[in-house]
């Protein structure tokens, strides 16, 4: 197993974040609504990142409310011919900082033909379907019996009827992507009890939870998957996404008040 070699400033080791927050598709926004302290690119904390210049991704220190919160802004996935210890590199990282509850965002296709695009999902649990774990060579057997922690959920659920936000409940297929799926996989998961789709967040909750941290994880539900409505182009899901981002913002805002 590959070890990680962070490099981390004295700043950025005495920030001591409460919360982590790992933003997906679409959802750079949040960092505008955040107190921010310090803006560290990836590359100088010794984090994979995806190739194109300026789009390398960041982490983001900060405060919301009286929270004091580190953000990875942008994230790499296991189709950008990465390992799964590189796409978990960044919560072991928040580990490291001592981050102890995580909350996890993604764009997804919903199977549930009542969650409809543009509205959110909260994860009640997932299916690793990418065939990696994050976890091969050790620690072996941990419980994932409760990965997406039960009374963090009810507390989001609390703060949504407050706000008025539609929140889905329900539970994510994980794939390796990077093609769309066919309907006939669309038909295999929803058999499986899937609601949703996507190409993320499954490795990065397996390692938080062996990490110890409460997880939270959000998928915003960018389009019907494949076979359901017409052909999925990425820039409709990006800007669902983009669309649908203040609803999550305002959660986010909630909890962590
Ligand atoms: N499938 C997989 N990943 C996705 C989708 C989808 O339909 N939408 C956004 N990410």
């Amino acid at each position: 197993m590959s070890t990680d070699h962070f490099t981390l400033t004295e700043n950025v080791r005495n920030f001591a974040p409460a919360v982590g927050l790992v933003l997906g598709s679409g959802l750079g926004g949040f960092t505008r609504r955040m107190e921010v302290s310090q803006r560290v690119p990836y590359s100088e904390l010794g984090l994979p990142h995806s190739g194109a210049p300026g789009h390398e991704g960041e982490l983001v220190l900060g405060t919301v409310g009286s929270s004091r919160v580190a953000v990875l802004s942008g994230r790499t996935h296991l189709y950008e011919n990465r390992g799964a210890r590189e796409v978990t590199a960044g919560v072991r990282l928040l580990g490291a900082l001592g981050v102890g509850k995580l909350f996890l965002t993604n764009a997804a296709g919903t199977l549930n033909e009542a969650y409809r695009p543009g509205e959110w999902m909260m994860l009640s649990d997932h299916i690793n379907l990418t065939g990696e774990s994050p976890l091969a060579g050790g620690p072996n057997f941990v419980d994932m019996s409760e990965i997406y922690t039960l009374s963090l959920r009810a507390r989001f659920l609390g703060v949504a009827a407050a706000h008025a936000v539609r929140l889905h409940v329900g539970i994510y297929a994980g794939l390796r992507g990077p093609q769309y799926e066919t309907p006939a996989e669309i038909r295999m998961l929803r058999v499986m009890g899937a609601d949703a789709v996507g190409m993320s967040t499954v490795l990065e909750a397996i390692q938080a939870r062996a990490l110890g941290m409460e997880v939270a994880a959000f998928s915003c539900l960018t389009n019907w998957a494949s076979g359901m409505s017409g052909p999925l182009s990425h820039s409709d899901v990006m800007e669902v996404g983009r669309g649908a981002a203040g609803a999550l913002v305002d959660l986010l805002e909630g909890v962590l008040q």
